[in-house]
């Protein structure tokens, strides 16, 4: 009946005496009866008995309870038409209640980052060398386009690993991809009004752009990358991409498909948008140049992230637009503010140009590629002959296709999580909304290999 969550930010007590109270007032606790013993009711919410006298009490001072000698706790008798409205009558258009996410032991969510790898004690000293070296500029807003510094630190990490040519003024620092890609589709949208998308590939690029009132055209996706037939069919002149590591199936594009989306662009005034998110994560081979390294003076609008290798909780991330955008950004841009925090900025281009970014990337590689073989060879052990991965040798999470599953992905996600295992559904990422054949997608970046290696275990016994 009673639920305490010992993470919350309010007392264990208070959590109780909030919930009882809400309990007598709309009378699911009726006048007169009993109340467990303290010792009773703090066995059952495994909590201290101080916690449950602490509810007791302040119940009792404020007369929702009453006590008999020898006899323990009881509720009083209450008036409702006087109890607050807001808790015995819910208004018809009240939104409904907050769902607490439940919590797995096994959580194969592909976004997920290894807990323990946030440079924390850098990040405290960088963020408090900002404070204090110049407190003047907290009383002022930050370039709109994003701190200098960043951006040059930004070009410099970019040109040097990912082939990306560019100046601090063709990039854009952002709250994250979905800012990314408003920028985008407002720039945009003057003269597109048609986005193709991958098939399976990542919701996010869909939602933001169908909010634009763009069409969508959904492409499929093989091992090569996106089918450029289909594309050409289907008269889009945007194309959203993700080529060195699909999301979700991990193909890697080849430089002649590159080259041969970047035609695809270069016939008309289309656009290809690359979306460049985890591609520090490669581990067994060399990265691939990016599209935008390919044809630096071309239409190709480069967006990449710190939420994959640093924390997807900071919300930074950037574009780098075209020259040919440039004066279209400013004049719609030009009385926008940064959306993201200055003083995290500063910190992250100090944390980059000392030398840490690459120091940093270079750990989560290592630490990543542990989990990832250690995923392969757990899937390897458990599965055997019944399934196939793809997307092995990047990023954090593998594909798995089941063969000859019996059933299909929300029967396998809900025998799942009754072994308390958290799968993302790989429909979720398909235009149709049907993952045929059946796939599962499993991240390993925020588990331990322990945890892989039990998890896929079970897994596997929820698939068969
Ligand atoms: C395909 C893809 N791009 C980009 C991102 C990163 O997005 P953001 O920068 O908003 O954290 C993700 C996150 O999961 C992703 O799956």
């Amino acid at each position: 009946m009673f639920f305490l969550d010992s993470n919350a930010p309010v007392p264990l007590f208070k959590q109780l005496y909030n919930q009882m109270r809400e309990h007598i007032l709309l009378g699911s606790l009726p006048a007169d009866s009993k109340l467990p013993s303290v010792r009773d009711m703090a066995n059952n919410l495994a909590v201290s008995r101080n916690t449950v006298d602490g509810a007791y009490q302040e119940l009792f001072a404020e007369g929702y309870i009453y006590s008999k000698p020898r006899s323990g706790y009881f509720v009083s008798p209450l008036d409702q038409e006087s109890a607050p409205r807001s808790l015995v009558s819910k208004p018809d258009n009240q939104a409904p209640p907050l769902q607490r996410a439940p919590t797995y032991r096994y959580d194969f969510h592909p976004a997920r980052l290894d807990p323990e790898s946030f440079p924390n004690r850098l990040w405290r000293k960088f963020f408090l060398e900002c404070l204090r070296e110049n407190p003047q500029q907290l009383s002022e807003y930050c370039d709109p386009q994003g701190e200098l510094g960043l951006r040059f630190a930004i070009q410099n990490y970019l040109e040097r690993s990912r082939g990306v040519v560019c100046d601090p003024e063709q990039i854009v620092v952002t709250a994250g991809l979905q800012h990314s890609l408003d920028i985008v589709a407002n720039v945009l949208k003057e003269d597109h009004s048609r986005v193709a998308v991958e098939d399976p590939g990542y919701p996010l690029a869909s939602t933001v752009f169908r909010n634009h009132s763009y069409k969508i055209n959904p492409v499929p996706v093989r091992p090569d990358g996106i089918d450029l037939d289909a594309l050409k069919a289907g008269n889009s002149s945007i194309a959203y991409v993700t080529p060195s590591h699909q999301l979700p199936m991990g193909y890697v594009i080849p430089v002649a498909n590159r080259l041969n989306l970047i035609e695809w662009a270069e016939a008309g005034d289309k656009f290809i948008l690359e979306d460049d998110y985890d591609s520090e994560l490669r581990y067994s081979s060399k990265p691939i140049p990016s599209l935008q390294g390919l044809r630096p003076h071309g239409n190709i609008i480069y967006m990449g992230t710190f939420s994959k290798v640093l924390s997807p909780a900071l919300r930074v991330s950037y574009i780098v637009l075209p020259r040919s955008l440039l004066a279209r950004y400013y004049r719609l841009f030009q009385n926008h503010f940064s959306s993201v925090s200055q003083l995290e900025q500063r910190t992250l281009a100090k944390f980059m140009v000392q030398g840490y970014w690459n120091r940093h990337i270079r750990r989560m590689r290592s630490i990543y590629k542990k989990k990832h073989d250690t995923t392969l060879r757990a899937i390897k052990e458990h599965f055997g002959t019944l399934a196939v991965v793809d997307g092995q040798g990047a990023g954090l999470h593998v594909v798995l296709q089941l063969l000859g599953a019996t059933c299909g992905e929300t029967e396998i996600i809900r025998r799942a999580e009754q072994k308390g295992i958290r799968l993302l559904p790989f429909s979720w990422t398909c235009a149709s909304g049907k993952s045929v054949p059946v796939r599962l997608m499993l991240g390993f970046g925020g588990m331990t290999e322990i945890e892989i290696k039990e998890g896929i275990a079970l897994l596997a016994q929820a698939c068969h």
